[in-house]
């Protein structure tokens, strides 16, 4: 046989060696494949070397060379098959159904809180209000004084609130500094910080910067130290809205708050209006809804008291306007028949995923 005819052969042996171990799916193609190439008796490999005998004398060292390299590459393609296959039980040989059903992979989606907050963004927003936001961690002015909250309030009890100790009142508390610790709180800020309790705030950040005409909401998340339980978290969702403008009635707030209800809920919803008593508005109501069999309460209303509208430089003689705060579990639990808040907030994919 001619050398190059012989290189020629053990070139393509190899070749061929190489793609087919790679190929190998699974043990019992690579042991086939083995049997093929490498096989003792009638190996394609043993094959060729029967060739070598055939070339002329002169040209032998060169062939038995060639011969020698076209063995290492066969062996080695051999050799990386078999640790590939070994790292991979799935290619063990154990049988595999494939005829199985597959996995479906589970795309992620918005949390049912923030799927309602878009939501009621959305219908809020079709009534003309216009989405605001404020700090979470606000000053006793927005949060209390300004909402007509004084002092002696039990509202504004430590033990009711998250206060922050700030660098001042480390400083204070330590008598570094004595500063205005019992000064009130007014609009220039300072003094004691707290995690806002209310979406309440708002409303006067909102009435701080701008003049009537004023439609807002505000979704955000408010913070009390309550212990949790089936309607209660120390962390929870509020929607508030404000409406100021001249003549302004209680009748405009019902309406509101009804055809919010019916938009997010459904036209079987009823709602009611019981009297009740926030700092903030006068007069006060506490909104209930009902399905038919009891009321649930939503969240508290009422007309914008005077003394708000004083605190932020409006004149109430001119002015009126109502304000509404809803907590959004509670929309958001009753919309789902979620029956325990507390569920929202566990991060357990089962329960999240029934909102996908
Ligand atoms: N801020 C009240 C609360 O957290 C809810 C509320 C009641 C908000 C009456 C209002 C309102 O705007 O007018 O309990």
């Amino acid at each position: 046989m001619a050398l190059a005819e012989f290189i020629a052969e053990l070139e393509e042996l190899a070749a061929g060696a190489e793609s087919t171990f790679a190929l190998a799916a699974d043990m019992p193609a690579l042991e086939a494949a083995r049997v093929e190439f490498l096989g003792a008796k009638n190996g394609r490999l043993k094959t060729a070397q029967k060739g070598l005998g055939s070339v002329a004398g002169a040209d032998k060292p060169v062939a038995g060379k060639q011969f020698n390299g076209a063995k290492e590459r066969i062996e080695a393609a051999f050799a990386a098959a078999q640790a590939r296959l070994e790292t991979n039980p799935a290619a063990s040989g154990t049988p595999f159904d494939i005829t199985l059903p597959g996995k479906r992979l589970r795309l992620g989606h918005l949390h049912p809180i923030t799927q309602t907050i878009e939501e009621l963004k959305e219908i809020m927003g079709r009534l003309g209000f216009t989405v605001t936001e404020g700090p979470e961690i606000e000053d006793e002015w927005h949060n209390f004084e300004a909402l007509n909250i004084p002092l002696s309030h039990p509202a504004r009890d430590p033990l009711e609130n998250f206060y922050l100790a700030t660098a001042q009142k480390l400083a204070n508390d330590t008598g570094a500094a004595k500063t205005s610790e019992s000064a009130p709180a007014s609009a220039s800020g300072g003094g004691p910080l707290l995690l806002r309790s209310q979406t309440s705030t708002v409303q006067i950040r909102v009435m701080e910067q701008t003049r009537p005409p004023i439609r807002i909401i505000s979704l955000g998340r408010v913070y009390r130290p309550d212990d949790a339980d089936a309607t209660h978290y120390p962390m929870f969702h509020q929607i508030e809205g404000l409406l100021v403008d001249r003549h302004v009635t209680m009748a405009d707030l019902k309406s509101t708050l009804r055809l919010f209800a019916s938009s997010f809920f459904g036209r079987d919803v009823h709602i009611r209006f019981r009297p009740s008593f926030f700092p903030f508005t006068e007069p006060s109501v506490e909104v209930d809804m009902s399905w038919g069999e009891r009321w649930i309460e939503m969240g508290g209303a009422g007309m914008v008291d005077p003394n708000v509208f004083r605190a932020v430089g409006y004149d109430p003689d001119v002015f009126s306007g109502f304000a509404f705060g809803l907590g959004v579990e509670r929309v958001c639990a009753r919309r789902h028949n979620v029956t325990d808040i507390r569920e929202f907030y566990k991060n357990d994919v089962r329960f999240l995923h029934q909102f996908g």
